[in-house]
């Protein structure tokens, strides 16, 4: 018996020991800042099309019912400073490469099918740098980043998988897609791929529902262990086919559903809106039900503002700023986005400060345990902490753009503060103030419930650390109402050709031009688009390929310039 006990006393005391000595080596040798490795979170972004800033519940509206977009606004952060580029192509290559797109030449006109122009093959994706990582990475939906070439496409720019369409939009129903090649040929073919491979079957099918589909399928079949970056770009709210459709499943129950709307084309709208909203919850839902949730980072934008008037209009809503998608006007930059993830220290809140798409490859570069130094000098900054501790960004401006075929340029600076820009929009149509306030008596009250009763809600219930309550949404749309600073009796138009400049802070809506007060500030930011004027590659001249034309490629638009994958027509060879 003294025998045992000694050998147990023995065997305690050298347990001890060893527990102590790798406690205090742990301390010695591990840094204190390097974080105790945590798996890699999932990162899901989804992104609108076209979307106005007016148009999700979480600015104030109640005229189109988003439940599931507010409930991660509402419980996550809601970006109210957050900028993109003035359309789809450059927004899409500054969310991916972390760089203004001036530096590639794609800062102008979006990419239209026909033409051979693309992402430059040197520059490292956002899916390239997470697959470094260790991340399985998706696309569903919308590329517009190329397609002259495969590796221009998708699967060669860092993605695993994707599923959807190469050009700027498609059919919500036939995902056919009209360009104009030459000022007197109209070309039409299918634009829906799964890799390189066209689907036929996923017509007649809704692309919204669609690509949701798709989306939850990529989760599904995700192993949870493995960190996914997964980018659902929707359709909704372009419009499609030929730039004029708004496609619903049922325009009837649209009419129904949104009478109170007093712009029939508005109703079809709300409803393309309302469906997106759904889809947000299905993805949600999925995350939660595969367990990874828990462990997400999710993020809701539109890459621009809505196209209100004018080609491809939407009759979205950017109320109450001035201007619209394809102007530098705060309308067409200044979108609708919140970001949600239980790895957020705070959340619940609104974050005031200057945000720039570029800084989401940097931010989630970081999330994911990258070290930021291995990205090398890049336009985005790391708003991790930003975000997360709620402090105050290092991003003082933002360039939106300058561009030398439209004349047009614009720069924020002083953390938001004061905004230069020079030109005019569509021969100064775009230059105005448009879009429904959504906030007249006939729209329905607003009610949390709707909210809670969402599947979003549903699923990160457990995950918040208070209930939504009325007040708490109250207090939060509070801070994101901009519509004391419209004035309907500014006299139009607002000519901007010469510059203008206007304080943010005090005239988010930009009806007041400060500059022959503000000489000192004009030059200063003058002075800065002469900086980036060095860096620009000038925009290539549009020329469309006729080669490209569907009629080659058993209508379909394919990668005309590489076309060993392509189903060539018989009987129609170029
Ligand atoms: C397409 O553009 C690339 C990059 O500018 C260029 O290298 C290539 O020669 C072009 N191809 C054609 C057929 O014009
Ligand atoms: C099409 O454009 C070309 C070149 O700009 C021009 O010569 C031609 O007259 C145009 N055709 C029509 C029908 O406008
Ligand atoms: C469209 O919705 C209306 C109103 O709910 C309904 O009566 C009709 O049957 C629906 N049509 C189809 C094709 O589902
Ligand atoms: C701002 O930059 C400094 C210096 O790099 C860094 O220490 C700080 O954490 C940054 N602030 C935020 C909010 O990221
Ligand atoms: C975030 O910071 C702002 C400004 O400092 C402050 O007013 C607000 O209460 C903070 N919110 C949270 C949730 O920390
Ligand atoms: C831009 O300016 C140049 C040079 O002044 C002029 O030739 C061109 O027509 C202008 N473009 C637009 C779209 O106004
Ligand atoms: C607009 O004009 C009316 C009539 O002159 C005036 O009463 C009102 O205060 C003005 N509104 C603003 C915001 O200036
Ligand atoms: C060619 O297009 C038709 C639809 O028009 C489709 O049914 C068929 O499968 C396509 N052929 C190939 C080889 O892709």
């Amino acid at each position: 018996m003294p025998a045992l006990k000694r050998r147990y006393w023995i065997m305690a005391t050298i347990t001890i020991a060893a527990v102590l000595l790798g406690i205090i080596l742990y301390f010695v040798l591990v840094p204190e800042d390097v974080p105790i490795t945590r798996k890699k979170p999932h990162i899901i972004i989804i992104m609108a099309d076209d979307l106005g800033r007016n148009d999700v519940g979480f600015h104030g509206s109640n005229q189109i019912p988003t439940p599931n977009i507010d409930a991660l606004a509402y419980n996550g952060i809601i970006l109210d400073k957050f900028y993109t580029q003035y359309a789809c192509t450059p927004s899409r290559a500054a969310l991916l490469t972390g760089n203004y797109p001036l530096r590639y030449g794609i800062h102008g006109s979006p990419i239209r099918a026909g033409q051979n122009r693309s992402l430059p093959e040197d520059v490292t994706t956002m899916p390239e740098h997470l697959k470094k990582l260790g991340y399985k990475t998706h696309l569903v939906g919308k590329w517009h980043l190329g397609a002259a070439y495969k590796k221009s496409t998708p699967l060669r720019r860092g993605f695993d998988t994707h599923f959807g369409y190469w050009h700027g939009f498609v059919g919500y129903f036939d995902y056919t897609a009209i360009y104009e090649l030459t000022n007197e040929t109209n070309a039409k073919g299918l634009d829906v791929h799964d890799g390189f491979q066209p689907v036929w079957s996923a017509q007649g099918k809704y692309a919204t529902e669609l690509f949701t589909e798709k989306a939850v399928e990529v989760i599904d079949g995700h192993d949870g262990d493995e960190p996914l970056f997964l980018f659902l770009a929707h359709l909704a709210p372009h419009t499609g086919t030929d730039g004029t459709e708004l496609g619903v499943p049922n325009s009837t129950l649209s009419n129904i559903k949104y009478e109170y709307i007093k712009d029939p084309r508005r109703r079809l709208y709300a409803d393309v809106v309302n469906l997106m909203d759904e889809s947000v919850g299905k993805v949600v839902e999925k995350l939660s039900d595969k367990n990874m949730l828990q462990n997400s980072i999710i993020l809701f934008l539109s890459d621009n503002g809505a196209q209100t008037v004018g080609v491809y209009e939407n009759s979205g809503s950017n109320w109450p700023l001035r201007g619209l998608k394809l102007s530098e006007f705060e309308g067409g930059v200044r979108a609708a986005a919140a970001i949600f993830s239980p790895l957020f220290e705070k959340s619940g809140y609104v974050n005031k400060e200057l945000i720039h798409l570029t800084d989401l490859l940097p931010t989630f570069f970081v999330a994911a345990g990258g070290d930021p130094e291995t990205l090398g000098t890049i336009d985005g900054i790391n708003q991790w902490d930003t975000l997360s501790k709620n402090l105050s960004t290092n991003r003082t401006e933002v360039l939106l753009n300058i561009n030398e075929v439209e004349n047009a340029s614009a720069i924020i600076t002083n953390s938001g503060r004061y905004k230069f820009l020079q030109g005019t929009y569509n021969s100064g149509s775009y230059d105005h103030h448009y879009g429904d306030g959504g906030r007249g008596p006939e729209v329905p009250p607003f009610s949390v419930s709707t909210i809670l009763e969402s599947s979003t809600y549903e699923a990160i219930r457990g995950l918040v650390t208070a209930p939504l309550t009325n007040d708490k949404v109250k207090e939060l749309r509070a801070q994101t109402d901009l519509s004391w600073c419209r004035n309907d009796n500014e006299t139009y138009p607002m000519d901007c050709r010469k510059g203008c400049l206007f304080n943010l802070d005090e005239d988010p809506c930009e009806i007041t031009n400060i500059i022959e007060t503000e000489k000192e500030i004009e030059g200063k930011l003058r002075g800065r688009l002469d900086d980036f004027k060095k860096v620009m590659v000038p925009q290539p001249e549009e020329v469309f390929d006729e080669a490209s034309n569907p009629i080659f490629y058993n209508n379909t638009w394919c990668t005309w310039l590489d076309d060993d994958l392509c189903f060539k027509t018989p009987k129609l060879q170029k």
